[in-house]
Formats: C-alpha cells, sequence, structure tokens
C-alpha cells in the first residue's frame, strides 16, 4: 500500500523520528516533512498551497512551540503554533479529505491526580504551553471529524535538543548533577510513538479520536537521569532534588502519568516498559 504523508515540523524531533522511520518501514510511501522555515502551520494560504499540490493522505502534524517556560513570556507564538496552527491544518484536511494525525501533550492535566489520566479525565491545564496544546485539540475537533490526537509525554529521541542531551551535556560539566524527584511522569520514546503513528496509518484502524501514547511506567527527572548515567556509564552521581530548588518561570503538574488501557484495549497496542526503550534509544543513537 502507498500513502502521500505531509509531516509539519520536519525539522524537530518526532518530524525527523518519524521521517526515519517511515523511510525504513514504509519505503513506498511518499513523504513531504517541510520545516518550520519552509512552512509556518498558521499560514493557512502556504497550507493550502502544500495540500492542493502534494495532496496528502495523512497529516502529522509534529509542530509546535514546545518551551514550555518561553510559552509564558512569547504567548502570541506559542497560540500560534499550539492552537492557531492545528485549526488551519483540521480545516484543509478536511477540506481535501485528509486524516490528521496531531500530538497533543500530558501537560494538559494540572497534575492533582495520584492514578494515570485517561482520555475521558478533564484536562485543567496550569501553564501557557497546556493550555494553547488543549485549545489545539478543541480546535481539531471542531473542524474535522478524521483525526487521531495523540498526548505524548516527555518525548526523547536521538535528535534535537532533548533530555538525554541535557544530562550528557551537564554530565562532561559536573561531578554531581541534582534533578527534580517530586514531579512525576510517562516519558516517551519517539521511535516508540512514531511505530504507534504508522500503525495508525497502514491499519487505519476504527476509532478516531483521543489516544495516550508513553511508555509504561512512572519515573521522575531524576529517575530518567539516573537511568541514563548508568546505561552510559556517566562518571556522576546523580542526586534529587524538590522542585523548589528549580524555580522554574512555568509552573508543572505534579504528577501526569497517562494511562495506556485505551490502546492496549482498542488496538490491542503493546506498551514498552519506559527503560527498556530509553535503554534502545541511548544504544541506537548516543553510543
Ligand atoms: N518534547 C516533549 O517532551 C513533548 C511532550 C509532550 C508532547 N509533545 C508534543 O509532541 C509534538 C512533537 O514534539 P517534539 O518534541 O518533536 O518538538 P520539537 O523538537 O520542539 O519540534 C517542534 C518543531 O515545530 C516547529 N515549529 C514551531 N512553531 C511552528 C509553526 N508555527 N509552524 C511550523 N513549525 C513550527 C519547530 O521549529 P523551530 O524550532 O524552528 O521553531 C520544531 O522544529 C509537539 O506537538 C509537542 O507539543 C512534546
Amino acid at each position: 500500500m502507498k500513502a502521500r504523508i505531509l509531516i509539519s515540523g520536519g525539522g524537530g524531533q518526532m518530524g525527523r523520528s518519524l521521517q526515519e522511520i517511515l523511510a525504513r518501514q514504509w519505503p513506498e510511501s511518499d513523504v513531504l516533512a517541510p520545516s518550520h522555515a519552509r512552512w509556518d502551520i498558521a499560514d493557512a494560504e502556504k497550507g493550502k498551497e502544500f495540500f492542493s499540490t502534494f495532496r496528502p493522505d495523512f497529516v502529522i502534524n509534529t509542530a509546535a512551540f514546545t518551551n514550555v517556560d518561553l510559552a509564558e513570556e512569547q504567548r502570541e507564538a506559542a497560540r500560534r503554533a499550539n492552537a492557531a496552527g492545528p485549526a488551519v491544518l483540521a480545516r484543509l484536511s478536511n477540506d481535501f479529505g485528509a486524516t490528521l494525525i496531531h500530538y497533543s501533550t500530558d501537560y494538559v492535566f494540572d497534575g492533582r491526580q495520584r492514578t494515570p489520566y485517561t482520555e475521558t479525565d478533564p484536562p485543567a491545564p496550569v501553564n501557557y504551553y497546556g493550555l494553547t496544546k488543549w485549545e489545539g485539540e478543541k480546535n481539531i475537533q471542531r473542524n474535522t471529524e478524521r483525526y487521531y490526537i495523540i498526548r505524548p509525554a516527555w518525548i526523547y529521541s536521538g535528535y534535537g535538543r532533548n533530555f538525554i542531551r541535557l544530562v550528557m551535556d551537564l554530565a562532561r560539566k559536573n561531578a554531581v548533577l541534582r534533578f527534580i524527584n517530586d514531579q512525576i511522569g510517562s516519558p516517551t520514546s519517539a521511535l516508540d510513538l512514531a511505530r504507534f503513528t504508522l500503525f495508525l496509518m497502514q491499519e487505519q484502524p476504527a476509532g478516531f479520536g483521543i489516544y495516550h501514547c508513553s511508555n509504561q511506567g512512572e519515573v521522575s527527572r531524576y529517575d530518567q537521569a539516573r537511568a541514563i548515567a548508568e546505561i552510559l556509564d556517566l562518571p556522576v552521581e546523580v542526586k534529587p532534588v524538590p522542585h523548589t530548588e528549580f524555580p522554574q518561570k512555568a509552573e508543572r503538574p505534579a504528577y501526569s502519568v497517562l494511562s495506556k488501557d485505551k490502546i492496549r484495549q482498542h488496538f490491542g497496542w503493546k506498551v514498552n516498559p519506559w527503560r527498556e526503550s530509553l535503554e534502545r534509544i541511548l544504544k541506537t543513537y548516543y553510543v
């Protein structure tokens, strides 16, 4: 089977991971993945040009303003990318008969729960990034019926600036690293998320809607950093600290673990344990 796949935000972590997986696992697909410099997703005219010339079967929106702290200050840019852009993409997908696959975030939740968030739990973002991402979800639902909104969390990959790079860079300059241990989430391997996205396109399972997709397990940044240091054998000591020792512009949810029951039950999807997936990414890209 062949498909024409338009990926927005082609230069980001997910944009690049998807291109890698598609080239390897679906080489017959026709992929166009313009970077931000070539395509601002909020630009409706430019979007129409891409849709009318490329005629995509699937549009994967990986484009977003992802710097959570900066989003508090650069509100217009954050809203443009995270809320206005998805509205444009949904309208165009609807007009051109394409299926829209969009990545949202665990940060739509407030973090007051102590059990994993399901797709039916009500969003209540605690920061501007989360608020704009939630608006993006609603804008998609208002403008097309053919959508999969996937909520990942704490994405890491072999590309760009991400948590693995941060730990590696800090370890080059410091003997002791301190990471927050009182904010708990479920990390997402970009390769696992790309494989799930590929599954949706190839199998086209019934059930448009919202799906949570991250790795299995509940960890803090401290747990994650310690695992990275262990697996890469970095000569550092990793110490836990409360979030109050790291003042940040944006508030973060204290607990944003996502339940993966829906993708297991609806699609029989096998969710990999977080440490196994982390090890795979580290061995693939960093050693
Ligand atoms: N990273 C995470 O931990 C995380 C967690 C949960 C959910 N997500 C979601 O997952 C998706 C993929 O994230 P990622 O980690 O791949 O992000 P990323 O590496 O930051 O990539 C996002 C890309 O979008 C581009 N972009 C920003 N504004 C744009 C616009 N208006 N039009 C077109 N492109 C634009 C950025 O380009 P510039 O850099 O040139 O601006 C960047 O290349 C996003 O929707 C994000 O919200 C991410």
